[in-house]
């Protein structure tokens, strides 16, 4: 059987080597962070993904996946690499690609057979090529080694159902041998298989980002015309996601994107077609309505009291999106910025990203992971990540608990009419505010 090694046991590789474990391969998953290696042998899993913990017991019990740092090991034995190490964005917005150069470098010196690297990391056009020239400077002369673009589309908080429901597996390859290679390895995936060259595959999962992010400004900048002209944005998107043509997803307004790709992807695009010479003038302004809309609430809410100091405002939800506790690039970190700036007392609630948040706030905010304590006594409460528990709260308990009852909905949970027959002042995205000071209303 093909040994596939899987370099980084990020989101990414993770769930990229549990999946293939689970299909029946042997897989092992390589990492140089030992305490990340260390729990994921005891069967822990390090970051929070809905049925990623019980498919990583599963595949551990059925001996299917195995987790080292012993690095130069694994990869002697490799059939098939997976690289999905990071690529986070640097000062100046372009990818770091120092760890994928790093992987190459190893996989090179190591490998001791012929063998197909596929890259799933996240890469800029034209890195596989500076990964195929490390691989044929270090590896020895004699080894046949190719290299696959492979990009990833899952999303967090749905990882292994994207995995093995996804639109596409998307494989880039110069040689026809390793497109069949890899695509044999996705056979019992059972998805479309799509085959083009590797600048284009490159390029597929920045476009793709690009224009899912750019639909989602699209409809924010929306929201923001439907409340001056009286329109409902959930009437609105409805509408037009009824035209196939536009399709229904990623059209609900809020307040805007977060997480560890559409801000990192789309500021990477701009600034390598900087280098191009082109200017990416759509993009850029997708950019600049997110930065816009991630601070709409605060806006809102400095409107509404004039000063903010001393006010007391509960963050509800931290994460960039439910069921993750990532926090990287979401709306709840520029918020509380701003708001502690502004002088204002901030409590924020989330079920599990709390831990994240006060890695990066320490004592200068409170925490709750009860969400009626957090409003309890409040000035406003802010929503800005839609998790369950939040969109099925109990209307009653703002009107009892809060100082005033108000809300800001950054992510509209409510149903307008439901709130009608409360006495809570609500703001939501797009859509009238309901019992409110009309002239408070009108100046907002
Ligand atoms: C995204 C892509 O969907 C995925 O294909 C890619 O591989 C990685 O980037 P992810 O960042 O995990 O996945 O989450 P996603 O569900 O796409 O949401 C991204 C952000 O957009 C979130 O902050 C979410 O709240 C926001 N969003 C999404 C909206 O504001 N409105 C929408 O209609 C959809």
């Amino acid at each position: 059987m093909k040994q596939i090694i899987v370099a980084g046991t990020g989101y990414v590789g993770l769930a990229t080597g549990v999946s293939f474990a689970t299909i029946g391969f042997k897989v092992t998953c390589v990492d140089i962070d030992e305490s990340k290696i260390n729990l994921l042998q005891k069967g822990i899993c390090p970051i929070y993904e809905p049925g990623l913990q019980e498919a990583l017991l599963e595949s551990i019990m059925q001996e299917r996946i195995e987790f080292t740092t012993n690095i130069n090991q694994a990869y002697r034995k490799a059939d098939v690499i997976f690289i999905a190490v990071g690529t986070p964005e640097l000062p100046d917005g372009t990818a770091n690609l120092t760890y994928l150069k790093e992987v190459a470098k190893d996989i090179a010196i190591n490998a001791s057979k012929d063998l197909v690297v596929v890259i799933k990391s996240t890469v800029p056009v034209g890195t596989n090529e500076v990964v195929k020239q490390i691989l044929k400077e270090f590896a020895h002369p004699q080894l046949k080694i190719d290299v696959v673009s492979n990009p990833e589309f899952l999303r967090e908080g749905s990882a292994l159902h994207d995995i093995f429901h996804g639109d596409r597996i998307v494989i880039g390859a110069d040689h026809p041998q390793s497109a069949s290679y890899v695509s044999e390895l996705y056979k019992s995936f059972n998805l479309p298989i799509f085959v083009t060259s590797v600048r284009s595959a490159e390029m597929i999962k920045y476009a793709s980002n690009a224009f899912l992010a750019t639909k989602i400004s699209f409809i924010n900048e929306i929201s923001s015309i439907c409340e001056a002209v009286g329109a409902d944005v959930e009437q609105v998107a409805h509408g037009m996601g009824l035209d196939r043509r536009i399709g229904s997803q990623f059209l609900n307004a809020g307040i805007g994107f977060g997480g560890s790709c559409f801000p990192k992807d789309t500021s990477a695009l701009v600034k390598s077609s900087a280098l191009e010479g082109l200017e990416l003038k759509l993009l850029k302004s997708v950019i600049d309505i997110n930065d816009y809309q991630q601070l709409k609430l605060y806006e809102l809410a400095k409107l509404y009291f004039g000063s903010l100091k001393d006010k007391q405002i509960a963050i509800l939800g931290a994460s960039f999106k439910p069921n993750t506790n990532d926090i990287r690039h979401a709306p709840s970190i520029a918020l509380i910025k701003e708001f502690l700036k502004a002088g204002a007392i901030i409590t924020v609630y989330d079920p599990i990203a709390l831990p994240e948040v006060n890695r990066e706030f320490g004592d200068s905010v409170k925490y709750s992971n009860d969400l009626y304590e957090a409003i309890s006594n409040q000035d406003a409460a802010l929503i800005v990540t839609e998790w369950n528990e939040i969109v099925q709260a109990e209307l009653s308990q703002f009107e009892t608990r809060m100082k005033q009852p108000l809300i800001f909905d950054g992510r509209n949970c409510f149903n307008l009419e439901e709130v009608q027959n409360t006495n809570i002042q609500y703001y939501s995205i797009g859509r009238k505010p309901v019992n409110v000071n009309l002239q408070i209303a009108q100046k907002l």
